[in-house]
């Protein structure tokens, strides 16, 4: 296959995790005969520092074009803290999403069994945990109609039919490829924008007799996921409480550091880390390029490059058993490896096998 890949690095350790991303990219693309080529852009805090915009035309122009985007993080200390900023980074994020037509993010919470210690639950609630949240993503508040003065603030939870209709596909078609179960997940007691949700997915069940379609509110769900994280397969939930609740998964497996993400849509797939651009980490070679890395596996995956995406997965598993390991989830005594040192050795392996 031919990769036209666009690499935004953006922000704090976006940078950093990137390279090792894209060499683990080169080995794979080398190793199994496909040819690769990457176009660089601009997004984030960079952006506005670089051209005044956290995602100019020309990054839009270079992702449009491209076969897949590998993405690292956006968000810079120095914006937060300053509510009049006029523009942000995370602004980028949001722009790319909304202009790629990006609607669907699928973020799978995954448990390592070497790493279940570092679990903030006990190990026996979420041994075997494995399933996917399927958050959409440009819909509900973030892209809402808003206001704000200094006396009143709103921002609305819109959604339409077909954007719960196309989303609502998506998890079907995730739970039939799994394990056939499917958590609705929403706030249909309170919330008019949730009870459209659940009225559309009650209509649409009856399409898929083989999925076991429930329904949770979303606050049951958050004390679900620490209390039986096993219950869950696919879970698919509006913007904001897919926001919260991947955020919660993302830390069920030990560290945030180890979940990629993919987002998929109308144009160009998206594949990311979960984890942020931790700013005070920036050059000290110590963030995990895990989740990066995985994040090409996923984007191998998605072009049914099945064998790619395994040897990748394999690698990695493969350096986690062998403590070669980032500060974070480092065992006592074993190694000291950096960001570069954990790349490399997955890189060396991938050339090796
Ligand atoms: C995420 C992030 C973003 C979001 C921010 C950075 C805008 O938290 O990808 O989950 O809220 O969607
Ligand atoms: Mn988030």
């Amino acid at each position: 296959m031919d990769f036209k890949i666009a690499v935004l690095p953006g922000d704090g350790i976006g940078p950093e995790i990137s390279k090792q991303g894209v060499d683990v990219m080169t080995a794979v693309c080398e190793k199994f005969g496909h040819n690769v080529t990457y176009k660089y852009a601009l997004c984030g805090a960079d952006a506005i520092d670089k051209v005044g915009n956290p995602f100019p035309q020309e990054t839009f122009e270079i992702c449009r074009d491209a076969d897949a985007v590998l993405f690292s993080a956006v968000g810079d200390p120095k914006f937060d803290n300053d509510p009049t900023a006029k523009v942000r980074p995370e602004q980028g994020l949001l722009a790319m999403r909304k202009q790629l037509g990006l609607f669907a993010n699928i973020r799978p919470v995954e448990t390592f069994k070497c790493l279940i210690h570092k679990s903030p639950l006990r190990a026996e609630l979420v041994e075997g945990a494995d399933f996917i949240c399927i958050r959409e993503l440009t819909g509900g508040m973030y892209f809402g109609e808003k206001y704000q003065d200094d006396d009143k603030a709103y921002d609305t939870n819109a959604y339409t039919r077909p954007e719960i209709e196309r989303i609502l596909k998506v998890a079907y078609k995730y739970a039939m490829k799994r394990n056939k179960h499917l958590t609705v997940v929403d706030k249909a007691n309170v919330l008019a924008s949730s009870r459209l949700w659940r009225k559309i997915a009650q209509e649409m069940a009856p399409n898929y007799p083989e999925v076991n379609t429930d329904f949770m509110y979303v606050d049951n769900a958050a004390m679900r996921m620490i209390q039986e994280p096993t219950f869950f397969d696919v879970m698919v939930t509006e913007n904001t409480f897919g926001d919260i609740l991947t955020d919660e998964g993302s830390v069920i497996s030990g560290s945030m550091g180890l979940l990629p993400s993919a987002s998929t849509g109308e144009s160009t797939p998206v594949f990311e880390p979960i984890h942020g651009s931790w700013p005070q980490a920036k050059g000290l070679n110590i963030a995990n390029p895990l989740a990066q890395i995985l994040s090409v596996a996923m984007l191998f995956e998605y072009f049914d490059c099945k064998e790619e995406g395994k040897l990748i997965r394999e690698a990695v598993n493969a350096s986690l058993d062998a403590n070669v390991r980032t500060p974070e989830i480092q065992v006592e005594g074993a190694g000291k490896y950096g960001t570069k040192e954990v790349g490399e050795w997955i890189v060396n392996y991938i050339k090796n096998k």
